[in-house]
């Protein structure tokens, strides 16, 4: 199913045309599909019903209440590594003990707040974080649900700066260490080791290396039963990665049957913790074109949203399909016109795409960036002083903005210029 398409010539979010989308609010703007998302979490929930597998949508992707409450309203659960995603979650309407706390760095007021709400589980990943939460759980009298995630050395083959699966990776405790650790956390009077957890990387395109880690989990889960620790739950980490570009995604159906074959049938609560491939196909950003700026060597469309709104491109190189709103004309004598697709911050990473083909494009054209939903506006900056994407749900014929743009009142608003300053001299005029 697809929920961004031509209709008419004209690129639509299910029935409402994005042109109209950015007359109502403006640009840059996030625009996303609530019946994409929707579609996208019963993909899992589908294939995932028969395993009991308990989907706890990883905030990180993205975390408007609004996207959250949609999922909510699905029987998502959450992910969540930090106390602001904690919050979020509650916030969106996801009961704690629905929502796992991962993260490699958490703090103990983030481990004191988790404890307080009653959180599900918090994922632990390392020795000294483990120690923090056995100190906060009896501090607190409260009895802290831990995994230990593991790190199974495997090897994601998905880009270096998202793979977190190897051994130099800062993740997860060595898997060979883990009976130790899980020996360690059984003594602790305040924590129940209730389960392990695995998380070997984002954007994975091949089943493969989700086998190898799986593997790897279950034959620790029965060295540790063996052992006389009986673990309840198993915690799978992220979701399938998404076709950008042409990639080939594995089947939903093999990846359930991958997960039987492994962990099936340990008799363990599973649960996977998918961010991308729910919120990914269901955003677009939607951008102004300011200026088509003809170089000695190649042709630039400069446009209104840039690096700060949406940095993929930037930090990872990554490719997103960029579709003008306005259907190009594939008659066009220029349709093979091609564009070095860039945003106005001043440096040249500010780059999205090269040599481009999106038929002629003019100052004023709209353009959309596909699968901007997962780390596109949650990775947005404030750089060059701006202000930031709009966010907008659509659901059918309808849409409505679910973050506004701050104003640039509310941008300045937590400043303060010490009083001790010397107050600015006057300056001739320019
Ligand atoms: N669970 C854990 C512990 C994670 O670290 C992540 C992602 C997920 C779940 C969700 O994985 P997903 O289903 O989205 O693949 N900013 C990068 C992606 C970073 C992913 C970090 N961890 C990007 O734009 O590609």
């Amino acid at each position: 199913m697809t929920f961004f398409s031509y209709r008419g010539g004209i690129l639509h979010a299910e029935d409402v045309p994005l042109d109209r989308i950015a007359a109502a609010v403006g640009t840059p703007a996030y625009v996303y599909s609530r019946q994409a998302l929707i579609a996208n979490y019963r993909n899992y929930a589908d294939a995932l019903d028969r395993l009991s597998v308990r989907i706890c949508y990883a905030l990180k992707a993205n975390d408007a209440l609004a996207v959250i409450g949609t999922l909510a309203a699905e029987g998502a659960g959450a992910d969540v590594v930090s106390a602001g995603e904690l919050r979020r979650a509650m916030a969106a309407g996801i009961s704690p003990s629905a929502i796992i706390f991962s993260g490699v760095g958490k703090s103990r007021d983030d481990i004191r707040l988790a404890l307080e709400v009653g959180i599900g589980q918090i994922n632990v990943e390392s020795i000294p974080e483990l120690h923090a939460i056995a100190n906060v759980a009896a501090k607190l009298g409260k009895r802290a649900p831990i995994a230990i995630r593991v790190n199974p050395d495997v090897d994601a083959g998905t880009h270096d700066k998202i793979t977190t699966g190897r051994k130099e990776n800062k993740f997860g405790i060595d898997i060979d260490r883990a009976p130790s650790v899980f020996a360690d956390a059984a003594a602790f009077d305040h924590v129940d080791p209730i389960g392990v957890a695995v998380h070997i990387g984002s954007q994975l395109t091949s089943l493969a290396p989700f086998e190898a880690a799986y593997g790897r989990v279950a034959e620790l889960v029965r060295t540790l039963r063996n052992d006389g620790i009986p673990l309840t739950s198993i915690d799978l980490g992220g979701g399938m990665g998404i076709d950008y570009q042409g990639e080939a995604i594995p089947e939903m159906r093999d990846y359930a049957a991958l997960i039987e074959r492994t962990v099936g049938g340990l008799g363990c609560h599973l649960t996977i913790e998918p961010g991308r491939s729910i919120a990914g196909p269901a955003g677009v950003l939607l951008a102004t074109t300011l200026y088509i700026k003809e170089g000695d060597s190649r042709r630039f469309a400069i446009l209104d949203a840039g690096m700060n709104d949406l940095i993929r491109p930037a930090l990872y190189e990554a490719w997103h399909d960029i579709q003008p709103i306005r259907e190009p004309d594939g008659d066009a004598p220029d349709r093979d016109q091609t564009y070095d697709v860039v945003g106005p911050i001043c440096e040249s990473g500010d780059t999205f795409a090269r040599h481009r083909r999106l038929g002629p494009l003019a100052s004023g054209d709209l353009v959309a960036f596909r699968h901007a939903g997962a780390y596109g506006a949650v990775m947005a900056s404030r750089y060059n002083a701006r202000p930031g994407a709009v966010e907008v749900l659509v659901d059918g014929s309808e849409f409505a903005i679910v973050r506004k743009r701050p104003t640039f009142e509310q941008t300045i608003e937590n400043e303060t210029m010490p009083p001790w300053m010397t107050p600015p001299r006057q300056m001739e005029d320019v």
